[in-house]
């Protein structure tokens, strides 16, 4: 598996005034290729070396010895969501009417709440980690999850629907240590409310 050829999904101003190309460039081309370089070096001759990243993510989990694989393999796959959460800046940045929204009403009362909630969970997270919106295959309840380093949702067996990396190589050069500005302008501006939809209703049709 090359784990080192992923690409960007847009060019590396498209995140503007958000996220700078500058920052792109050394968090999608130093951060994350670095992941991908390191789990390429851990997994060479291995089983792990042709598998896809969720199954080494859910094999890895668990067991101490494989720590490295899994940091490097969770890292590379929350940076692959983290890409595909935003868009180009909108003002206005609204989830479109159906059933994800419907969803949205039922379990945080409206999507400013849910917004609200996505900011408290990204400026409290404390040190490093990834604030997720995750809907449950069994229930189809969404819940709002913090989770520190390279851990993820998809060990606790919950679908991630968008996350926000809180690291601080992902806001750094633009924002410094103010978090929250960078937070803001990421719930409020960038993130691709119909990835999140589309995302909700394929594991909906899972069941
Ligand atoms: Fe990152």
């Amino acid at each position: 598996m090359p784990f080192n050829n992923q690409n960007l999904p847009y060019a590396k101003n498209h995140l503007e005034p958000i996220i700078s190309e500058k920052t792109i460039e050394f968090h999608f081309g130093k951060h994350q290729n670095g992941y991908a370089d390191k789990l390429i070096s851990l997994t060479n001759n291995t089983k792990f070396e042709n598998m896809d990243l969720v199954s080494i993510i859910k094999e890895t989990a668990d067991d101490p010895s494989k720590t490295p694989i899994f940091n490097n393999a969770a890292q590379l796959w929350n940076h692959i969501l983290y890409w595909e959460s935003a868009r180009e800046y909108r003002e206005e940045n609204n989830i479109p009417n159906g059933e994800f929204s419907d969803a949205v009403n039922a379990s945080f009362g409206n999507e400013d709440n849910l917004k609200a909630e996505l900011l408290e969970a990204s400026v409290n997270l404390f040190g490093s980690g990834w604030v997720w919106l995750t809907v449950d295959p069994q229930t189809k309840n969404l819940k709002i999850l913090k989770t520190q380093n390279a851990n993820n949702p998809i060990t606790m067996n919950l679908e991630p629907l968008i996350t926000i990396d809180v690291w601080e190589h992902a806001y750094y050069l633009d924002y410094q240590n103010r978090r929250p500005d960078y937070a803001k302008g990421f719930i409020f501006h960038l993130l691709d409310w119909n990835a999140a939809q589309e995302k909700y209703l394929s594991v909906l049709q899972q069941k």
